[in-house]
């Protein structure tokens, strides 16, 4: 099999960003439209495979913990899109970003970093009707715009707002990244 081929129907997606961000409740309101109030950490790594019009995608949810932080090379080895996640109510998980944004070019092949594609969701906006919020739009839009034009998302995992939206760009994205 065309091994080319394969990689441009097949898209690898990492999602990283801090431990309670909502990753996994991203996750599974797009692929089983389900939300689920209790938390539950994820442990390691884990994934789930949704099929869309556009393309399929393998999606890469990862843990936020600091005790799962080291998954390695390999297992950022392929990927064709990284979405970073923040909760826009807590404003360390709006700083740590840096570090993922940093950690995740450390991993991926350096002839890549220039146009490596990013997506940045930031979740929770429901919470409070927005009154909790400690990171403005503008301030997510410029630290996007900082790192070459990142698109940005605001989303409600919880009530299934812009959810659809945020992976379809990641699927638009990636596809164009080669
Ligand atoms: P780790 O697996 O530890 O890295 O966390 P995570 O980023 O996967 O967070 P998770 O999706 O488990 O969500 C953490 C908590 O936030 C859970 O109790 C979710 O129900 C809640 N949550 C996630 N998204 C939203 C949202 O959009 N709005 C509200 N109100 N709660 C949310
Ligand atoms: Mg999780």
């Amino acid at each position: 099999m065309d091994v080319s081929m394969k990689r441009r129907t097949l898209l690898k997606v990492i999602v990283l960003g801090d431990s309670g961000v909502g990753k996994t409740s991203l996750m599974n309101q797009y692929v089983y439209e389900k939300f689920i109030r209790h938390y539950k950490a994820t442990i390691g790594a884990d994934f789930v495979t949704k099929e869309l019009h556009i393309d399929d995608k393998v999606i890469w949810d990862t843990a936020g913990q600091e005790r799962f932080q080291s998954l390695g090379a390999a297992f950022y080895r392929g990927a064709d899109c990284c979405v970073l996640v923040y909760d826009v109510n807590v404003l360390r998980s709006f700083e740590t970003l840096q570090n993922w944004h940093e950690e995740f070019l450390k991993q991926v092949d350096p002839a890549d970093t220039e146009a490596f594609p990013f997506i940045l969701i930031g979740n929770k906006i429901d919470i409070d009707g927005g009154n909790s919020r400690a990171v403005s739009k503008k301030r997510a839009q410029e630290w996007c715009a900082a790192k070459g034009n990142i698109p940005y998302f605001e989303t409600s995992a919880k009530e299934d707002y812009n959810v659809d939206e945020a992976f379809l760009c990641v699927a638009k994205t990636g596809l164009t990244h080669e």
